[in-house]
């Protein structure tokens, strides 16, 4: 049975359909100039996730929503009960050729798996779209999935859809459009607010068990603007910048890891048990 989410109440079908068009426009080695002509055009529904993200993503909400969920006391789970519990997102799409939400998660770390990675990186394929579960907790689609991008600070040409940034009311500050913004120049990302969404959000989640190189994964998954385009080296610190190459090593999963082979959960379940068992005590909290 399909759970409506998101400002309009479309299906999760839309949900993914927001990272698709990321990934996909990241994939095909398109200009910027051919991006822009074709986005708003081909793809409306698109266009109007970003209006309202970009509108609505200001320095005071991405506060408020720190405040609200980096305290962690939505209860605890256990990995599996989070990617159930993110499962329940389902859309009435054709159940033969989409994948679910778990699929997802281990077509990314069984990708990453036969590539000989270490266990850590695989843990951090399953685990990177958790924050999803923001979704259930009631956030509107454009506060937990798309591009993110930093807060309080100028707006980079190389964010997608960078002209609705005009009816962000931060937009009017002139204080928060300078190029630091309110931001010492390299202050590190760890100083910096980031939009926010489901890649904050599973990086506190995650931040007392995985690995600095795998939150770096986590946190920073959707800056695409910062990894694909090198933006906003000013705010980043030596050490950001070369952990941001682990962000690119991760992104190739991300990117290609979409196919329509389904993973046989049953046959994998006890490797992810071990593994979960290894990073994390029976129940983290959320
Ligand atoms: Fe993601
Ligand atoms: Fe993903």
């Amino acid at each position: 049975m399909a759970v409506a989410m998101g400002v309009t109440n479309a299906p999760l079908k839309d949900m993914d359909e927001w990272d698709d068009f990321l990934t996909g426009r990241y994939k095909e080695g398109k200009s910027e100039a051919e991006f822009r002509q074709y986005d708003a055009e081909a793809n409306p529904g698109v266009a109007e996730f970003y209006r309202l993200n970009h509108e609505h993503q200001t320095l005071d909400y991405v506060l408020a929503k720190e405040k609200q969920y980096f305290g962690l006391d939505k209860g605890q789970k256990s990995i599996w009960e989070a990617a159930e519990f993110l499962n329940t997102l389902v859309d009435d799409s054709d159940p033969d050729t989409d994948l679910t939400q778990i699929e997802h998660l281990l077509q990314t770390s069984e990708a990453i798996r036969k590539d000989g990675h270490p266990r850590w990186f695989v843990l951090t394929g399953f685990i990177h779209d958790l924050g999803k579960v923001l979704c259930l907790w009631g956030e509107p689609q454009w506060g937990v999935v798309g591009d993110t991008f930093p807060v309080g600070c100028a707006y980079s040409k190389d964010i997608v859809f960078p002209e609705y940034f005009k009816a962000n009311p931060d937009y009017c500050k002139p204080e928060l459009q300078t190029k630091y913004g309110i931001y010492a120049p390299n202050c590190g990302l760890d100083k910096v607010h980031m939009s926010f969404g489901h890649d904050g959000y599973i990086g506190e989640v995650m931040k007392n068990y995985m690995p600095e190189e795998s939150l770096y994964m986590l946190r920073y998954h959707s800056f695409y603007s910062a990894h694909r385009h090198g933006a906003y080296r000013h705010l980043m610190s030596d050490h950001d910048v070369k952990m941001l190459d682990w962000v690119n090593k991760f992104n190739v999963y991300d990117l290609y890891s979409k196919g329509h082979t389904k993973p046989n959960l049953a046959e994998l379940k006890p490797y992810y048990d071990d593994l979960f068992a290894e990073f994390f005590p029976a129940k983290i909290a959320w």
